[in-house]
């Protein structure tokens, strides 16, 4: 067995504590959850990203928080929040391609500036125990900006980098540039992990056969299109349309839960958190249930719907 760890990528609006807690609970295969961003606003951070990385709300065996900062003074704020909670291993976002952020040279948006991303990355040196990652993209506009990072990378002590074979500015469509991520590769002293619309068994053995010096790949929404496919991948063994129905059915019916007992409101906000998964959720499932589940203003079509989809997987 040389399989290589599958990592859950961090999705905000998606991945939230719950969709990982019960994603390990119900699926598996996964090496480790990274958790969407915490940033500062407005001198704190936001309550609710907060109660999102508490240890108390979280059950996955290894969980990785993930900050975003264009200043070593933010990030700072936000390391010695997550210290405070227990966190040894930090991931810090420079990939995300928000135009709001990117303009303040958050996410993405730093990767033009190295001299930024040093000044940022001495964060790894005022926390020497802290394990380090970083998440990055090819470049904000254009693919070699990554290589002419790659020897800042290089310099410090990161425990892994992974790349997001795209620009900021293709957002998150458009093909992936794997010419680009192989320079990068070439050159990258850290342990790597490729990403980017990773979506069956076989496109994992091509990049990896393609990239063997990969310690890891990393997985979003292929993940919330087919949620076994980790375990399928690390086991060996393809799941059948009975093994998939059981799972989701405990699956939904836990995350239904969790979200009756804490949404404030009434059944409309239930309903709106609930479709709002089904944008990435099991997108290869059938179109007409689908449109029905996002449709649906009453939690009883919504529940009938979702009961008939899961019932005709196969
Ligand atoms: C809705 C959405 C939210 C995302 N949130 C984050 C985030 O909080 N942090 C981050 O590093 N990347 C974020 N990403 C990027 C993903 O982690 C990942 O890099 C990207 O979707 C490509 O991988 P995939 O094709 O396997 O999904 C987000 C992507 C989407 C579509």
């Amino acid at each position: 067995m040389n399989q290589i760890p599958i990592q859950f990528a961090p999705l905000q609006g998606y991945t939230e504590a719950p969709f990982r807690n019960f994603h390990e609970k119900y699926f598996g295969g996964v090496d480790r959850y990274f958790a969407p961003f915490l940033r500062v606003q407005h001198k704190e951070i936001r309550r609710k990203d907060q109660r999102d990385v508490l240890p108390d709300k979280n059950t996955v065996n290894k969980l990785i928080p993930q900050i975003m900062a264009s200043e070593i003074s933010e990030a700072d704020f936000l390391v010695r929040f997550l210290v405070e909670n227990g966190y040894r291993h930090i991931d810090i976002n420079m990939g995300c391609p928000f135009p709001m952020l990117v303009r303040r040279h958050l996410g993405s948006g730093i990767l033009p500036y190295p001299d930024e991303v040093a000044r940022l990355l001495e964060i790894t040196r005022h926390y020497p125990d802290i394990h380090f990652s970083v998440k990055i993209r090819l470049g904000s506009e254009q693919a070699d900006e990554c290589l002419r990072l790659v020897d800042l990378l290089n310099e410090f002590p990161l425990e892994q980098v992974a790349v997001h074979a795209r620009l900021g500015v293709q957002q998150y469509k458009g093909d992936c540039d794997r010419m680009a991520f192989g320079a990068f590769a070439a050159r990258c002293s850290h342990p790597l992990v490729y990403n980017g619309d990773i979506q069956s068994i076989e496109q994992i053995k091509q990049i990896t056969t393609e990239f063997p010096q990969l310690s890891a790949i990393m997985i979003g929404r292929g993940l919330l299109a087919q949620p076994w496919l980790a375990s399928e991948y690390m086991d060996g063994v393809l799941w059948d349309a009975g093994r998939k129905q059981q799972a989701l059915r405990r699956f939904h019916a836990d995350l239904q839960d969790y979200y009756v007992q804490t949404i404030e409101g009434g059944e409309l906000q239930l309903l709106h958190k609930l479709q709002s998964f089904w944008e990435y959720f099991l997108v290869d499932a059938d179109r007409k249930l689908r449109k029905k589940i996002k449709k649906a203003t009453k939690m009883s079509a919504y529940s009938d719907a979702v009961y008939q989809l899961i019932r005709a997987l196969e």
